[in-house]
């Protein structure tokens, strides 16, 4: 019997299809390969040095774009395969490894010079899929400081993924892989304590997670289950690092001076308050832009950076229904907070919030609020015990604020 000689490049070829398969999840596998080895082979046509990136490319289910960089092609990728097989021994602080949790430090990406000149990864979207990426994308707080140009490079390397129930997206003590943005679903949030596992939240139908691990540089730090079928976008560790992290270096930069003067978090450390400016976002307001509406569900927390709110309060009636006329109760200007109420009642917003004038605050979510807050939390309670108090004084009872 003859030995059959398999071609070069097949079974990197194969592998490549099967990780993005296993990465994305497909629904129809045979409609996602035409799409997958289209996309190959454009781009081996496209670039160049193509046929051998494509098959690199393959193999980690994405397209890149052309990288700036002269080296010769053997040498790269032989570094790139020692790189690879380094990876999975080396123990390093400092320098980037997927494989070593080292500290919860943010990793400097001003020390990481090699990053602007990486492969920008690209996943072609249907105009379909983009739109409904752009909109799950739309309050994702970590993605508002970035300029439109780093923004749309990050919707380019997002990637769809379909998850079923029971499914494990994140699983505590892992290495850590992608950043997810929700599209649809709801995921519970479980933390192991003392060997017990609780479930201390859930995600429902918005916001995003995973993005700890790729911050710091430590195991995943919750394990996240989908309860139905779901779907997200995830986005690749090396672009989150080459985009957001390093968007989060200039961010300290921008609001380190503005948070230490912020009352309220006077008693964190520096490497507390820190965290907080690593997943804040900003969001600038018109003069009488709603920011909080009295009634809804809460899912953020306010820092006012500039400029003036109103809060306001729709009375009730009698029969406990609510008149149309709006009472203002109180102002926040620069250094104050609003909106921490409801979450730390877990009830609906109290009151409604208005800018007056142009206004900027800075947001953080209810997922953040909880887990870096907490020690802020007795501050937070006496002032909410004053809310009644005004409210009292404003209008003899503080019914209004029992929902
Ligand atoms: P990461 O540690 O990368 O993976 C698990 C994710 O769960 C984590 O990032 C956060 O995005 C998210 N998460 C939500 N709530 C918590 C919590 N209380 N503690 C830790 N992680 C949490
Ligand atoms: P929250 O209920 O989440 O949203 C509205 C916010 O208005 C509320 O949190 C408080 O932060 C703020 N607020 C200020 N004064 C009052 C008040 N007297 N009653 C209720 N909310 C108030």
């Amino acid at each position: 019997m003859s030995a059959v000689e398999i071609p070069a490049g097949l079974k990197e070829l194969l592998q490549g299809y099967t990780v993005a398969v296993l990465r994305r999840r497909p629904p129809n596998l045979v409609e996602f390969a035409v799409q997958h080895f289209t996309l190959l082979l454009e781009s081996q046509r496209n670039d160049p040095r193509g046929k051998k990136r494509g098959a690199k490319a393959g193999r980690k289910g994405v397209t890149f774009e052309t990288n700036s960089n002269n080296k010769d092609e053997e040498e790269e990728e032989e570094e790139e395969e020692e790189e690879e097989e380094q990876d999975t021994t080396r123990c390093t602080t400092g320098t980037y490894n997927r494989r070593v949790s080292v500290c919860a430090e943010a990793y400097n990406p001003d020390d990481d010079e090699d990053e602007d000149t990486e492969a920008r990864v690209v996943h072609p979207k249907t105009d379909e899929q983009r739109r409904r990426l752009q909109d799950a994308c739309r309050d994702i707080l970590l993605f508002k400081t970035l300029e439109q140009e780093q923004f749309s490079e990050v919707l380019d390397a997002m990637f769809e993924v379909l998850v079923k129930p029971q499914e494990h997206i994140i699983d505590q003590g892992d290495d850590g892989d992608n950043f997810y943005v929700i599209e649809k679903g709801v995921y519970d949030i479980f933390v192991r304590k003392d060997g017990a596992s609780l479930c201390v939240g859930k995600y429902d139908n918005k916001g995003s997670f995973g993005e700890l691990a790729l911050m710091y540089n430590t195991p995943r730090a919750a394990t996240i289950v989908a309860t139905h079928d779901g779907a997200l976008w995830g986005l690749d560790r090396a672009t989150f690092h080459r985009l957001i992290v390093k968007n989060n270096a200039k961010k300290r930069r921008m609001y380190e001076a503005f948070i230490e003067c912020v009352p309220l978090l006077k008693s964190l450390e520096l490497s507390e308050r820190m965290r907080i400016v690593d997943v804040l976002g900003a969001r600038t307001l018109k003069d009488g832009d709603r920011i909080i509406t009295q009634g809804d569900t809460a899912d953020c927390f306010y820092i006012v950076e500039s400029g003036e709110v109103k809060i306001t309060i729709k009375r009730k009636t009698k029969a406990g229904q609510q008149d149309n006329a709006e009472v203002e109760v109180a102002r926040c200007s620069r250094g104050q907070y609003f909106g921490e109420l409801a979450l730390v009642t877990n009830k609906p917003r109290a009151a409604s919030v208005y800018a007056v004038g142009e206004t900027r605050c800075l947001v953080i979510d209810v997922q953040a609020f909880e887990r870096l807050l907490g020690p802020c939390m007795d501050i937070m309670k006496r002032n909410i015990s004053q809310y009644e108090d005004q409210l009292v004084a404003l209008f003899g009872s503080s019914d209004d604020l029992k929902h």
